[in-house]
């Protein structure tokens, strides 16, 4: 299909604090020709700084706030609700720090993309950098993923390295590595829209020639 005739998709954005990768997002979908638009960003903490910058910019923000939840599933079916009201092509979570629930990651097989400070499957969790450091790698970065029920586990779409230096602390490392999250998740996003990476049979598949999914931030 020839790109004037191609449907702009649909993107949700949920953050819980700083929204730095969100704003990379929401920058990638301004470009001209982005062929994806922003269509809410939602937090589930009404306090997040990310939904004060979005709200600013005039885009469309929610809040679903967990604490008012008796449990995980009664806050995953209010989230589905209110994500489901914008028709998105794609959620991307984007430092969203909440569990999902096995039917809420299942609604979105396909569409549901995680970014994670570390190059998966090391280091899942929390506390990814200062894990890297303990561990004594060379090499640490980040990862964006298809999301399935297993905690920052899935597919794999692309993968940013990074060099560990001498002297560095959590701090610098994260600062470095969040550089590169901000090179990573729209350069992902960007395939996704394009149709150029598709979840089949749980393996991520490029259509056309395959793309280097490896960024090197060394
Ligand atoms: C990022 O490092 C992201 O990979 C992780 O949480 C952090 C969120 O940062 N999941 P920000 O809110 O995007 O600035």
């Amino acid at each position: 299909m020839g790109d004037t005739l191609r449907r702009v998709k649909n993107i949700v954005i949920l953050i819980s604090g700083r929204g730095s990768n969100m704003q990379a997002l929401v920058a990638a979908c301004q470009n001209a020709g982005a062929g994806a638009r922003v269509v809410a960003v939602i937090s589930n903490r009404p306090d997040a700084a990310g939904l004060a910058w979005a709200a600013e910019r005039g885009l469309v923000t929610d809040c679903v706030d967990h604490r008012t939840f008796a449990d995980r599933a009664s806050f995953d079916a209010a989230l589905r609700e209110r994500i489901d009201a914008c028709a998105p092509d794609f959620v991307l979570l984007a430092g969203f720090m909440r569990i999902l629930t096995a039917g809420f990651v299942a609604h979105y097989e396909g569409r549901l993309v995680n970014i994670h400070p570390s190059l998966l499957p090391a280091f899942a969790g929390l506390a990814t950098h200062e894990k890297a450091l303990a561990a004594g790698v060379c090499a640490h970065g980040a990862t964006v993923h298809f999301v399935t029920p297993d905690l920052d586990h899935g597919p794999i779409i692309a993968q940013a390295v990074v060099a560990v230096l001498p002297g560095d602390d959590a701090q610098s490392l994260a600062a470095r590595v969040l550089e590169q999250e901000h090179r990573l998740y729209p350069l992902a996003l960007g395939w996704l829209i394009d149709g150029r990476i598709e979840l089949k049979a749980g393996r991520v598949c490029f259509n056309g020639p395959a793309e280097p999914a490896l960024l090197c931030g060394c």
